[in-house]
């Protein structure tokens, strides 16, 4: 396999208008990040991904872009951004700004040109269609509702997949993806090391358009219905690559759900589309077509599997991103571990399990604090549009207010999205100003400032464990060691080998509250990180603590 510079780098998602703020209008801003840029550093990071800031009426918190050359003033200027990749750079960081290219906002030139002249070249930037014959077809948006509207003032139609106020950019129009093509290299001039390339899958539409089986009672069906009979992204992908990333060496971490395995060369193989995609398997178990309320709760078990499924279809082709959390899901650790069982050892756990699979691992802003989900004591306490959709779809489909909200509550986007805590100051030093979204209370226990200095703090662990991971003597079996499980069928075990030539380690974490005893494979070993200030032995017998994960180097 060719090495490429961000095969051994450990990435960082930061939300902006969570992050912090600096100038206490409430929401976080570029020159908050580059005030963090330092505690970044620290923590160990190298790529930072931000979401999107580009100008934006933030229908969908910015993933509705109304200029993809400019900056929001919420979050400041070009300039701001010019000295943040400068910043960065000089701490050895990379920026990957987002890509948001299936769609803009209806409140981009392009859109507002298409109303005014539907026929004209801008009508075909978007997908149009007579409104006289109804609906071209029952596909349901992401958030909700049929994924057509009225064209204001026209007697079309446009197709939106996710919210009306994210008009679909048509990619089978070559001047559509010149102009997408041009505008990622004009950010990769200024020095970006890259993008996150969102919701990427969704660009190629099964056309002419038609109906799916209906899949709830609002006579709709689902996108990936569609995407699943949908032929030929690859086509459009492998062209934006060679004009734009491919030129520049950048790396790009692809949203993509719903690859079929045997698409996972083609994505993030040697030559793939992108440098790699993240790893959903774990955030998408338990899915329902019926919508949040019916999801299915995963156990240990099924994370195991997850994770261990996943790394052995593409071990041998590429690299997945590996994440517990992002701003679309809920907080790992309130996910993946029973309520009463999350505490400081348990979150370390996961952040073991995440940090030495094989892959580049994404941290989200706050995961390396153990930061938690809300808590919603009303929807009007809930900002999220997808969570509002679900919210409606739960009582629509008979479940009663507190359990609508009990099932958003758990699943909210909104919970990943809380201000940052940085200290036990008011409004956890996020502002000074208030808020756009309320602050988790716990703050005042689980927040940087008194981190930083506790060297049994979650933030120490992953720091320590992310040098680790850039520890020469490590570095080549953490990054390209292959991944083998170990003893896989014993039951709420996660234990694996990254073995390289000249290396083996080994991985164990105990995933319950209850000790466990575990076989161990050799008889000398040297503990590289341990959750526990010891490892109990009997023989060859290691007698793991409830939650205990160690590395060891088998000797
Ligand atoms: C992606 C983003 C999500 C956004 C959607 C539409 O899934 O991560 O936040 O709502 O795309 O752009
Ligand atoms: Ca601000």
């Amino acid at each position: 396999m060719q090495k490429k510079w961000w095969h051994d780098k450990v990435a960082y998602q930061i939300y902006p208008k969570s992050f912090y703020d600096t100038n206490g209008d409430g929401i976080g801003d570029i020159r908050g990040i580059i005030q963090k840029l330092d505690y970044l550093a620290e923590l160990g990071i190298d790529i930072l991904w931000l979401s999107p800031i580009y100008l934006s009426p933030l229908a969908d918190q910015g993933y509705d872009i109304a200029d993809y050359y400019q900056i929001d003033p919420k979050f400041g200027t070009m300039e701001d951004m010019d000295e943040l990749i400068e910043q960065a750079q000089k701490r050895g960081i990379k920026i990957l700004m987002d890509l948001v290219v299936n769609h803009c906002s209806d409140e981009h030139e392009w859109f507002r040109k298409a109303m005014a002249d539907p026929n004209g070249k801008y009508g075909k930037y978007f997908y149009l269609e007579d409104a006289s014959k109804g609906l071209p077809c029952n596909w349901r948006s992401y958030f909700g509702g049929p994924c057509w509207e009225p064209l204001p003032g026209t007697d079309k139609l446009y197709l939106h997949v996710f919210h009306k106020k994210q008009p679909d950019l048509n990619w089978e129009n070559p001047e559509v993806r010149e102009e997408v093509y041009k505008n990622i290299n004009w950010w990769l001039d200024k020095g970006l090391g890259g993008f996150r390339i969102d919701a990427i899958i969704n660009i190629k539409k099964t056309l002419p358009f038609h109906d799916y089986p209906i899949d709830r009672p609002d006579g709709l069906s689902a996108i990936h219905n569609m995407l699943k009979e949908a032929q030929g992204v690859g086509t459009f992908l492998h062209e934006m690559k060679n004009r734009t990333f491919a030129q520049y060496d950048a790396f790009t971490v692809g949203e993509v759900f719903n690859a079929k395995p045997e698409e996972l060369e083609e994505f993030i193989g040697e030559n793939g589309h992108f440098s790699t995609m993240f790893d959903f398997s774990t955030t998408c178990f338990g899915g329902s077509d019926k919508g949040w309320y019916d999801r299915k709760p995963i156990t240990p078990e099924d994370y195991k599997n997850c994770c261990f499924d996943a790394q052995e279809a593409i071990q041998d082709i590429g690299f997945y991103a590996n994440i517990i959390e992002n701003h679309d899901e809920p907080r790992g650790v309130s996910y993946y571990l029973a309520n009463e069982e999350i505490n400081d050892t348990s979150k370390k756990m996961l952040g073991a399990i995440t940090l030495m699979m094989r892959g580049i691992p994404f941290i989200y802003q706050g995961q390396e604090l153990g930061m938690e989900n809300t808590r919603f004591s009303s929807i009007d306490e809930v900002d999220d549009i997808s969570s509002l959709d679900e919210y409606q779809n739960a009582l629509n489909a008979g479940l009663s207010e507190a359990e609508a909200l009990k099932a958003v509550s758990m699943y909210s986007r909104d919970n990943a999205r809380t201000p940052m805590q940085w200290s036990d100051a008011p409004c956890a030093g996020f502002t000074t100003g208030t808020p756009w979204l309320q602050v988790n209370p716990n703050y005042v226990s689980i927040n940087a400032a008194s981190q930083l200095h506790d060297r049994d703090s979650v933030f120490f662990w992953y720091k320590q464990l992310i040098a680790l991971r850039k520890n020469p003597d490590y570095k080549e079996t953490i990054v390209y060691g292959r991944m083998l499980p170990y003893l896989r069928e014993q039951k709420n075990l996660m234990a694996f080998f990254r073995k390289s030539e000249q290396q083996t380690l080994l991985i164990l974490a105990n995933y319950q509250k209850e000790p466990q005893d575990v076989c161990l494979p050799a008889d000398q070993f040297r503990i590289l990180a341990n959750n526990y200030p010891q490892l109990n032995l009997n023989g060859n017998v290691a007698q793991l603590q409830g939650y205990q994960a160690v590395v060891l180097e088998l000797l």
